[in-house]
């Protein structure tokens, strides 16, 4: 038996008029992973997950979900497959409840009777009978997915679903994501935020001015970031020096509390000995893994989102501009 991915994507491009919203992009989820589509605003995550979703269409490249082009296959492919990019989008003026029976009616089959599970699953059996207007962001947010849960689908596309809740509602939606998956109902989702996809991810693609610069396992990425080390010492200006004159020692930059480096431990042992020696001492020296969020500012360096600026200090100890 063949098993497909649940997304394959190849050379994805979308264009709107001199904007390249998505450019080349490839994104391979397999079937019962959560995948995190972890970039800042503008990165053309809604653009793909519209094209996923069938919604539009690119101007190069093709998508498959679960082994089907919809392109070539029709709305069919699309089976099995539901989501909602930016906000799900209801009518105020009926209820949860009536707004959920006329998608079914839409999507037909036996959805309307996935309606009272659905409620259930996303918390809102309680206000089903009150008018959507009524509702806040998150209970509509979740209105969406119950909407979705309506397909009964093996893969669920989310665009941001926590974007605009508070703590609370951010972590019921996540409570909730986390639940469908580990019902087995595969997950993409689309994120600006590190610690989203930290918590809820296993996958991670990040994407910046349309394009993947990063895919892969959330742990590979973390641990590609080792042999950092972080040092303090009692005259950082010439620990500077002499680290950057010491063998074995990479990427050198100087912080606004000492200097970080990456470097094999042998490289580290030779490097104290060299402080020692100069008559500096140690406060501290810490090896660490970047925060994935670290690394996503510097992988996606260049782009017009502000970011904690790492700061340069000049010899004088002056914080460079
Ligand atoms: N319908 C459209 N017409 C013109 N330009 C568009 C359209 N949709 C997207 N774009 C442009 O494509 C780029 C990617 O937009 P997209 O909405 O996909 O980004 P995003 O990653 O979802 O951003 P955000 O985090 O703000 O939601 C942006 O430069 C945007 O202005
Ligand atoms: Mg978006």
């Amino acid at each position: 038996m063949t098993s497909h991915s649940a997304i394959e994507a190849r050379g994805l491009v979308k264009r709107y008029g001199h904007v390249t919203a998505v450019d080349h992009v490839d994104l391979t989820v397999r079937a019962g992973d959560v995948y995190g589509y972890l970039g800042p605003n503008g990165a053309g995550k809604t653009t793909s997950l519209r094209m996923l979703l069938g919604l539009i269409r690119p101007d190069e490249g093709s998508a498959k979900l679960f082994g089907r082009d919809p392109l070539v296959e029709g709305v069919g492919a699309l089976d099995g497959v539901a989501g909602f990019v930016e906000a799900p989008r209801f009518y105020p003026y009926m209820t949860g409840r009536r707004n959920l029976e006329l998608v079914a009616a839409l999507d037909g089959g036996d959805a309307a009777e996935r309606i009272d599970a659905a409620l259930e699953t996303v918390d809102l059996h309680k206000r089903q009978h009150d008018k959507v207007k009524g509702y806040s962001h998150g209970m509509r947010q979740r209105l969406g997915i119950a909407g979705a849960l309506l397909r009964d689908p093996r893969l669920l596309l989310l665009d941001e679903p926590t974007t605009g809740l508070d703590p609370a509602g951010m972590r019921d939606m996540r409570a909730l994501v986390h639940r469908l998956a580990s019902e087995g109902m595969t997950v993409l989702l689309s994120s600006h935020l590190m610690s989203e996809v930290e918590e809820l991810c296993d996958r991670v693609a990040i994407v910046a001015r349309g394009r993947v610069i990063h895919e892969g396992s959330l742990e590979e990425l973390i641990a590609s970031t080792s042999g950092r080390y972080e040092l303090r010492t009692t005259d950082d200006d010439r620990a500077t020096a002499i680290a950057a004159r010491a063998e074995g020692i990479g990427e050198l930059e100087t912080t606004s509390h000492g200097l970080t480096f990456t470097a094999e431990e042998r490289a580290v042992a030779a490097l104290t000995l060299s402080l020692a020696q100069a008559g500096i001492g140690l406060t501290a020296l810490v090896p660490r893994t970047a925060t994935l969020e670290e690394l996503f500012f510097r992988l996606t360096e260049g782009d017009q989102e502000p970011r904690p600026a790492l700061r340069v200090i000049d010899a004088k100890g002056k914080v460079a501009a």
